[in-house]
């Protein structure tokens, strides 16, 4: 008995070192359990969510399939923060990532139309004049070009999500970015109490205003009798196959979510992207090269976005390396589920890792290597490369995301070099995606092709082999 103790206390100590190892730094807590204990890790039972219920680290092709392909036996748990009841931190956080079932299938064939191809082909001349638009504004020097690709990213987003004419859609995306950062702020976290002067409190009201302001555009959009483009609009004379709508609560969650979804996932792809270019001065010169020869010094048309096949490996190279969205959770839905030698109970958290999954060396030989021109050899399966995710919850807006990422990177690359900060410190943080989390500081001159890459400090030489130490 008293052996028996004394193991669940050590093991209570462990996971609650480990929690707190995940919680400051989920990637290099999923490093050092892989590292250590291999490809399927039981971890103690204080974690998120259902405190008593087993928490699993799952690594891999196989564990992905299993558990990202079956979303009837795994359901997603979403990964704001709850709120009370009837609150609108509640309501404005139920949008598609957070259902399951029949409501997600209705709700993702509602959402799915403005996403397609053809739909998202529609988009580039907006996506061009908004690129030019901001990027128009920038000067040469020191700047935190994360900074930069999040203005950019944030000015897409708003208005191809809620409108182009800036006023109402940039504000209501500015508010959304506030409410997103404040869900993983610690305070709200270990401290969720509603009393005035709490950052809990804070972060509920914050929501209040959310909903408000977006179910006031909903209301002005259903008046205006223009056929409108923005998502928004299209979401709300959406129907699905029983000619059913969407209700005003579901449009704010799905507009929420939309927006979160896309916005700082693209800024961190962006960000990450200029850093491994600029520390590879010569995949740097080959991708000059072939803006050079394809776009002459211009935005890209529509036919010449296709033509940029180096770019598309850069891009997929990168998002392998350093996958914005690094991990996701799922929850058993089913009781006696078989995984490996575990045995799943209702309720058990399974964590997939995308980060890991795309540094498994069988897969990805030289995984630290940022070799873009792998992509000539390798054909992996959606379970192996999974920047998007994969299986019937995969991220809806891809194509959309990868539009605006070779349109944004050709523009901003023929006009400007960057450059590292020497010595800078290049730290992550994981807000659901990853992130540098002192900015991503760069010397930027006008684009005169003398690449140099930089030393640098940090966690970044986990992650990547760089040229230089
Ligand atoms: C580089 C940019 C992006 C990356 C890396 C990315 C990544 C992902 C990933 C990994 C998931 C699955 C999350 C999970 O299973 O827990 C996901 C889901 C989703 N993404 Fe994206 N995403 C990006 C851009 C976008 C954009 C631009 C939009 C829409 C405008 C969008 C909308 C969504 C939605 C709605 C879901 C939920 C799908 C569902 O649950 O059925 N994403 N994304």
């Amino acid at each position: 008995m008293a052996q028996l103790m004394r193991k669940n206390v050590l093991t209570g100590a462990l996971a609650a070192r480990e929690y707190i190892h995940f919680f400051r730094d989920p990637i290099g807590c999923m490093r050092t359990l892989h590292r250590q204990r291999g490809k399927l890790v039981a971890l103690g039972p204080i974690a998120f969510g259902e405190p008593t219920k087993l928490h699993v680290l799952a690594i891999g092709p196989e564990f992905n399939r299993q558990v990202l392909g079956d979303p009837a036996k795994f359901r997603t748990t979403g990964q704001f923060i709850h709120g009370p009841k009837d609150s609108a931190q509640r309501r404005i956080r139920f949008g598609l990532t957070r259902m399951n079932g029949p409501q997600h299938k209705q709700q993702r064939q509602l959402i799915l139309p403005p996403f397609h191809k053809k739909a998202v082909a529609g988009y580039h001349d907006l996506i061009v004049e908004l690129a030019r638009e901001v990027i128009g504004q920038w000067t040469v020097g020191q700047r935190d070009v994360y900074a930069d690709m999040r203005a950019v990213t944030l000015r897409i987003a708003s208005a191809v999500l809620f409108g182009h004419e800036a006023n109402d859609a940039y504000r209501i995306a500015r508010l959304l970015d506030i409410w997103a950062r404040r869900n993983f702020s610690g305070p709200v976290w270990f401290f969720p109490v509603n009393i005035p002067g709490t950052p809990y409190h804070r972060l509920l009201r914050h929501a209040e205003r959310v909903e408000r302001e977006i179910l006031a555009l909903v209301e002005k959009r259903r008046r205006d009798s223009t056929n409108r483009t923005d998502v928004l609009s299209l979401l709300i004379r959406a129907r699905d196959d029983e000619n059913r709508g969407m209700t005003d609560t579901e449009l704010v969650g799905q507009a929420t979510i939309l927006f979160g979804a896309s916005f700082e996932t693209t800024a961190s792809t962006l960000t990450w992207t200029m850093f491994l270019l600029a520390q590879h001065p010569a995949i740097m010169r080959e991708l000059m090269d072939e803006l050079d020869r394809v776009l002459g010094g211009n935005a890209p048309t529509r036919d010449q976005v296709p033509q940029l096949s180096f770019l598309d490996r850069v891009i997929k190279e990168s998002m392998r390396i350093l996958p914005p969205v690094p991990f996701t959770i799922r929850a058993a839905d089913d009781d006696a589920i078989p995984m490996g030698p575990l045995t799943l109970s209702h309720g058990s958290r399974v964590i997939c890792s995308h980060f890991l999954t795309h540094h498994l060396p069988e897969t990805y030989p030289a995984p630290e290597m940022f070799r873009p021109d792998r992509w000539r050899e390798i054909d992996p399966t959606q379970y192996e490369y999974m920047p998007f995710s994969a299986g019937p919850r995969a991220c809806v807006g891809a194509m959309f995301a990868i539009q605006v990422l070779k349109i944004s990177l050709a523009m901003i690359l023929q006009k400007f070099r960057f450059t590292v900060v020497p010595g800078a410190r290049i730290d992550r943080v994981v807000r659901i995606t990853m992130n540098p989390r002192y900015g991503m500081p760069m010397l930027v001159a006008e684009n005169d092709r003398r690449f140099e890459s930089s030393k640098v400090r940090g966690q970044i030489h986990e992650m990547v082999k760089l040229p230089l130490k």
